[in-house]
């Protein structure tokens, strides 16, 4: 008994010993679904009794107390991708592209009146993606440690900035159309996509944010990397004993599935109605928030809605086009939106069909509902490979995406066999010591916490070794090339001798 209550008061100690924190969260990108990562984590701050400002695109509707915002909307248009020419080079260009289009949001008034009323927070939560080196440099002006928050499940540079090296035999990039297991083949496109992305995206963007970091924070920084380098930790949206597992470091976060938020019931009546009268479930189909559907061109759309009209289940389609209204098969019901969490536990949603992009990826595991995927660009490619692997999903390739494909697709995946796979991962996904939130907090405050110590706390001491050093390219050169040299001077000289 004694012991319980000093235990219990040991853990009241421990939990207040934390005062209120002034934190600042910097999520610039104009994708809605990377915010709803960091969300959870801020209202579960502001639960602690932090005080957080956000600088965002989408501030919350309802008043909170401690939550303020600095509103960015509209500064940086939100471009959707067309589901033609996501080309790697496309991508890379609209990536450097946006340097500019992120200073935009350093040059707002409110944000430039901040930065210059000397006003300190102990901490900076910011958005790890390729916005992350114009803003990391606000660390150090607010005076506080920074830790970036990724809302994948990996991204470029995440490994170097933590002091950890990336082995790309078994480490597939971002942009990988393999899983962990690579053949001969898949291990070279492995090697040649790290190296562009990790290489070639620092180069490429460093010229245009060596300018920006100059301008605004009077900084003199070499690379994009380099902007970063104050990073304490970063967060990742991954759970890496599902996905990927392999050697991490305590820089590196897992929270993976943060942003599951608890499920409600399905609120709007005309999708309840639709369900409830489905006698042989309902199948959702969603190519994400990133994508337009509309640019899938009349013979695509065509082909999926021809698989559609086949099924005996009824499909709930989001589509952000009206116009084909007319050619809709009485079994699909089309939406430009659906609450996608709530309707994926819902027991009658059998299936999804989705373009594999994490979020909706980690929602399906949390709900243990097959996958149909089709990836489109970027991680999806990789995504839908770890989940192919692992017999959870069928995939079909967006170019052959063709009616029959596709309605064999729905059937196979709706067997048993992916149920009970799903389901087993589905189980795995959440057998861990503490909730993604429970974690996110955790390590926010630690960092908080430690505050004078953060800097280099979790990271290794490969941060300050280049690549000689790293690879002992110095010892073997100190050791071996000695013994080289005199071995080669002795038979030079052995063979001059026996000559004369
Ligand atoms: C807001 O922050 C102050 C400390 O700055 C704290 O005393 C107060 O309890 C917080 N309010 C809420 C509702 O958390
Ligand atoms: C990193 O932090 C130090 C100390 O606060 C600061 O002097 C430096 O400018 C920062 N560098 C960058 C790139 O933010
Ligand atoms: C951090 O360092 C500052 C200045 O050196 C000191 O005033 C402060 O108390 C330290 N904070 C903690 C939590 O140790």
């Amino acid at each position: 008994m004694k012991s319980v209550s000093f235990a219990a008061v040991v853990f009241c100690v421990l939990a207040q010993q934390i005062r209120s924190s002034e934190i600042l969260v910097i999520f610039p990108t104009t994708a809605q679904s990377h915010y709803r990562v960091v969300r959870p984590l801020i209202h579960g701050l502001l639960d602690r009794g932090h005080r957080v400002l956000a600088i965002t695109n989408f501030p919350d509707t309802a008043e909170r107390a401690n939550l303020s915002h600095i509103d960015i909307s509209g500064l940086k248009p939100h471009s959707k991708f067309t589901t033609a020419s996501l080309g790697l080079a496309k991508i890379m260009s609209h990536i450097t592209g946006n340097a500019n289009a992120y200073a935009t949001v350093l040059g707002h008034p409110p944000v430039v009146e901040l930065l210059r009323s000397g006003r300190k927070f102990d901490l900076v939560i910011a958005e790890f993606f390729t916005s992350t080196p114009i803003f990391a440099p606000i660390a150090a002006v607010v005076d506080a440690p920074i830790v970036g928050f990724c809302p994948m499940i990996q991204f470029p540079w995440i490994n170097d900035l933590m002091g950890m090296d990336t082995a790309v035999s078994y480490m597939p990039t971002l942009i990988s159309d393999s899983g962990d297991r690579m053949s001969f083949v898949q291990r070279v496109g492995n090697a040649v996509k790290s190296a562009i992305l990790n290489v070639g995206l620092n180069w490429l963007n460093s010229r245009a944010i060596r300018y920006v970091v100059k301008r605004h924070y009077g900084l003199r920084t070499e690379s994009a990397i380099e902007a970063m380098a104050n990073l304490t930790m970063i967060m990742t949206n991954n759970y890496r004993s599902v996905f990927l597992p392999y050697p991490s470091l305590p820089g590196i976060v897992e929270v993976g599935g943060i942003h599951v938020v608890d499920e409600k019931p399905v609120s709007q009546q005309d999708l309840n109605d639709f369900i409830n009268n489905a006698d042989h479930g309902v199948i959702l189909f969603s190519l994400g928030s990133v994508v337009s559907e509309s640019s899938m061109g009349t013979d695509k759309l065509y082909n999926i809605l021809d698989a559609f009209s086949r099924l005996k289940q009824r499909v709930i389609m989001k589509f952000d086009d009206e116009k084909h209204k007319k050619e809709i098969p009485t079994n699909v019901k089309v939406v430009k939106w659906f609450p996608q969490r709530d309707l994926l536990a819902h027991p009658k949603v059998l299936l999804f069909i989705t373009h594999a992009g994490i979020m909706s990826v980690i929602e399906t595991i949390h709900c243990g509902k097959p996958i149909v995927a089709i990836p489109i660009f970027g991680d999806q490619i990789v995504n839908t490979h770890l989940l192919v692997e692992k017999q959870v999903a069928v995939a079909i390739k967006y170019a052959h995406l063709e009616s029959d494909q596709l309605f064999d697709a729905i059937n196979e995946a709706l067997t048993e066999k992916y149920l009970i796979n799903m389901k087993k991962l589905q189980q795995l996904y959440n057998d861990r010591p503490h909730s993604p939130l429970e974690t996110a907090v955790y390590w926010t405050e630690y960092v908080i916490r430690n505050k004078n110590e953060s800097n280099e706390l979790l990271k290794s001491e490969r941060i300050h070794l280049n690549l000689y050093q790293t690879y002992l390219i110095d010892i073997f050169t100190a050791f071996l090339l000695p013994p080289i040299i005199a071995i080669y001077i002795i038979l030079w000289t052995m063979k001059r001798l026996r000559k004369h």
